[in-house]
Formats: C-alpha cells, structure tokens, sequence
C-alpha cells in the first residue's frame, strides 16, 4: 500500500523538487533579494559551511516537499560572492526513516577518513541522524557521516553510520573542525536538556573519543542547540579568543529562539570561559536569528564569517511567504574587540555587499521611493531627544522604527506597526538591546531587504535582526525624535540591485 502511494505520489513529488527547470522564480512580494532563501519549501538552519575550491557551500535544513518542517534533508547551494546563490539538488535526503538534522561539513585534506580519491581533498559532512520513535522505541539522535570526492555535488552515506551514538533522544548538532592545537578534528555537540556541550575528538572522523564538556551557564530556560566552537582574532592583532556559541530554544532575550555566546580559551581539550557562569551574552538582539555557523575552510587571512536561519521557532510555519518559507541573514564578518564592557562580538555585512549599491543619496529627513532593497548609515546626534529614530518601510501608518530610548538606554527596532503582523501572537515585537551611547551619537548600518531589517549598531557592536512583512506602498524613509531637539542626522543611503535578478 504505502510502495502504491509513493508510486502515484511521485510525479508530483518530481514537480515540485527544486531544480534549475522549475518554472517558480525569486520576485515574490516577501522574496528577499540578496539573502537566500530556496527557491520552494522550507527551510531552518544552516548547515555545513565550508569554502572549498572557489565555492562558498551552503547546505541547510530542508524539505523537499513542503513550507513547514518536515522530511529533513540537506538542501544545497553554492556561491562565489556570498551573495549570489545557485541552488543545487538536494545534497543529502532523508532516507530509510532517518531525517538529516543540522551539522557540519570539514575538507579533509590529507584523507584522514579514507574517502579522498585520487590524492585529492574530499569533502566530509557530520550531521545528526534523526529516528522518530515507534511503539516499543523512543525518538533516536545519532551522529553520522557522508562524503564527497565531486565539490559536493553527490554524497555518499558511510555504510557503518552512526559514528556516535549515545542511545538518547536529545544529542545533536555536531560541529566539526580540524584543530591545530590537538591535531585531531574536533566535535561540538549539544545535549539540549542538560544545556552542555560535549567535546570529542578523532583522527579519521569515524571513531570519536569524548574530551571534557561545557556547561550548564548563561542562558538556560530552553534547549541547548547548534552549538559552534571558533576562533576570533581579538583587537585585529594575532592574539585571538575562541568563541562556544550555543542556540536556546525558547527562552531567548527577544523570546522564542536566539543565542548566546562564551568568550574564552580552547586548548584542543576544553573550553574554560573567560567570564563567570552568571555572564550572558546574545549574539542578536532581534526575534530572527538561530543556528547561526561559520564556515569552515576559509583562507588563513580571512575573518570568521557566519550566516544564521532569520525565523524564530514560534511562528517560523506562519510566516506570509509563498512559495518558500524561511531564509537565511547576511553572511557577516565576526571579530572581537576590547570595549569598557570586556571583551564582545562585533559583527559587520560582508564587504561583497557594496557591490549591489545603485546610486548613493544623502540621507534626508524623510525620503519617498526607497524601494524595499536598501542599506542606510546614519550619524544621528540624540542632543536633548529622548527618543530618536528611522523608521522605514513607512506609509500611512505602517512603518517599522528603529530608534535609542534614552531613558532605558536601549537600541530597539519596534515592528508591531511593520505591516501583517497577525499571523502570530508572538510576532509583533519591540526587541531591544541595552547600548551605552557613543558622544551622544547614535551610528547605525540599516539593511533592508523587502522582509527583513537588519540593524547594524555602533560598527557592529549590537545587532538586531528582524522579519518584517510590510504592504507594497510603504516606501517611506523618516527621521523622527521626541521630547528634545536632537542634532543635524547625516547619512548615506543606496538601494540594492537584487542578486537573482542578475544571476537568473
Ligand atoms: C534548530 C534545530 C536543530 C535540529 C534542527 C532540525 O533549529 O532544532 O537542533 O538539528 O533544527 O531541523
């Protein structure tokens, strides 16, 4: 019966699998322009990043067959710039009841693991196995591994997969790195219940031996997801600090899903962190940005670089969009740097972005046909204003503002006026984020991408990223403040050429 069904099912299925014939195109209302988002379906996290050979690779959780969460497989799509994306088939699908859950991808360059053909570098994919439990059996999570020997372009599932296998419900997200300092690769994977990280090691990628674990600390009302262990140069000096990132899921400072970051050292063994386990600090103060990775490969001169899944998983199956559902944020340069605070995260656009610029205008006070594809700086001197701001995608009404309360000392970017915003309870927010002002001087890099804000604070300081769905017409740009004269605003504004435009 179930053979019969798939049978009549699969011409419908082969219809609807993204591919290069697919008639659907990139220019719907709520299509972002210049981040990703797949063609059709769903999709969450991103997975396995890696620059290899030219190619920046972006794998991330998919379903081939559906706009909510479902059949998950790695979906597939590489890039020269970052920027533009061409979408691959599926790289790798569920199969035999096991879904592929989030994880990593390494190349291994020396044929640690046996599967590099011909004395070349092959590329190596960990990720968790995902059973779903039956009547005598509870849920399984196991990490497994594929390979590559064609720039990712086939896979093939290791025949005596798991490679790690805990017999629990909850163990996932490996990821993977080769480690200098133990010359081994190294795992992180996440126990969610218990908010700790574990960490392996293993010199071929198939046989994996437990190092110590991290946790519980900082932030632990939900699960503990898509951790990421990386270095960062700190200062742009030599000297570096190594970052534990770990997803929470809910409980996160806008609510629902976001995440936290360690500061500290990694001496191939054990991550100790640098602040006490009272320290919590976000990477994102916005509702939409999760499982963010970075990727693997990158030339020695290159900053880290990371992209995270811009959806929250409290209405992520709600969202307005057709005939896709999620998408991915800019891919962003990470650093450290010493503030009076202590050490932080300081995150910035990729530079690739500025070649989507179109003309440069000077940012005035209020602006008409800003499009909905735009980036904006701005100096905005508070003077005596309590609360001073942009707000854009704004008309009769609908705007959404990204403004400094004085009086909290908090940037925020406040979307309960941005347009459909009853999809979900959870949805309309004003998310904050506390900031010691500069001068007196608000500096903010704004990008938006028909539904999306990402804000940029203080050189990338403080970030806030939120979905917005705004109606057609609302094109506005305004300068607003209240209670006080704030100073003379300066800026510079560009709208931004779309990348499937220019790539389909
Ligand atoms: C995070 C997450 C991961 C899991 C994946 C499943 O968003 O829950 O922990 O691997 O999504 O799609």
């Amino acid at each position: 019966m179930k053979r019969f069904l798939f049978a009549a099912l699969l011409p419908l299925c082969v219809l609807l699998l993204p591919g290069q014939n697919s008639t659907v195109g990139y220019n719907q209302a709520f299509r972002p322009q210049f981040h990703f988002s797949p063609r059709v379906h769903w999709t969450n996290d991103p997975n396995g990043l890696v620059f290899f050979e030219g190619e920046y690779h972006l794998f991330y959780q998919y379903n081939p067959f559906g706009d909510v969460w479902g059949h998950m497989s790695w979906g597939h799509a590489v890039s020269r710039d970052l920027l533009h994306w061409d979408e691959l088939p599926v790289a790798l699908p569920e199969e035999n009841g096991v879904m592929i859950f989030t994880g990593s991808v390494v190349i291994d360059h020396t044929n640690t693991s046996g599967f590099c053909l011909g004395g070349k570098p092959c590329m190596v994919a960990v990720w968790t196995g995902f059973t779903a439990k039956t009547a005598t059996k509870p849920d399984l999570q196991t990490q497994n591994i594929a390979y590559s020997n064609d720039r990712g372009r086939t896979w093939t599932k290791y025949r005596d997969n798991p490679v790690l296998n805990l017999n629990l419900t909850d163990f996932r997200d490996p990821k993977v790195f080769w480690s200098t300092q133990a010359k081994q690769w190294v795992m992180a994977v996440s126990l969610p219940n218990d908010h700790k990280i574990l960490i392996y090691s293993s010199a071929d990628l198939k046989h994996w031996k437990r190092l110590s674990e991290f946790g519980p600390a900082g932030a632990t009302a939900g699960q503990w997801e898509c951790p990421e262990l990386f270095e960062v140069p700190l200062d742009g000096k030599p000297e570096t600090r190594w970052i534990l990132k770990v997803g929470l899921n809910p409980g996160a400072v806008a609510g629902g899903s976001g995440e936290q970051y360690f500061i500290g050292h990694f001496d191939g063994q054990r991550f100790t962190d640098d602040n006490p386990p009272t320290t919590t600090l976000w990477t994102d103060y916005g509702k939409d940005c999760y499982c963010a990775l970075t990727f693997n490969n990158l030339p020695k001169t290159n900053p880290p670089l990371t992209i995270g899944w811009m959806s929250n998983w409290q209405y992520a199956r709600d969202t307005p969009t057709s005939p896709f559902r999620g998408q991915m944020t800019l891919p962003r340069k990470l650093s450290l740097r010493t503030t009076p605070d202590g050490i932080r995260l300081f995150q910035q656009p990729v530079d690739a972005l500025s070649t989507l610029r179109e003309a440069r205008l000077e940012v005035h006070e209020k602006m008409e046909n800003t499009g909905h594809q735009f980036q904006f700086s701005s100096m905005l001197p508070l003077g005596t204003a309590q609360d001073a701001g942009w707000k854009v995608l704004a008309n009769n009404g609908t705007y959404t503002s990204i403004g400094y309360d004085k009086q909290k000392g908090v940037l925020y970017v406040d979307r309960t006026h941005s347009g459909n915003v009853s999809f979900s309870k959870d949805f309309p927010a004003r998310t904050e984020a506390p900031l010691k002002l500069n001068g007196n001087t608000l500096r903010l890099n704004i990008i938006v991408d028909r539904d999306s804000v990402e804000v940029f604070a203080d050189e990338g300081r403080l970030t806030i990223t939120n979905l917005v769905f705004a109606p057609a017409g609302a094109d506005k740009l305004e300068f607003y403040a209240t209670d006080g004269k704030p100073g003379v605003v300066s800026g510079l504004f560009w709208k931004l050429k779309s990348t499937w435009l220019t790539s389909h």
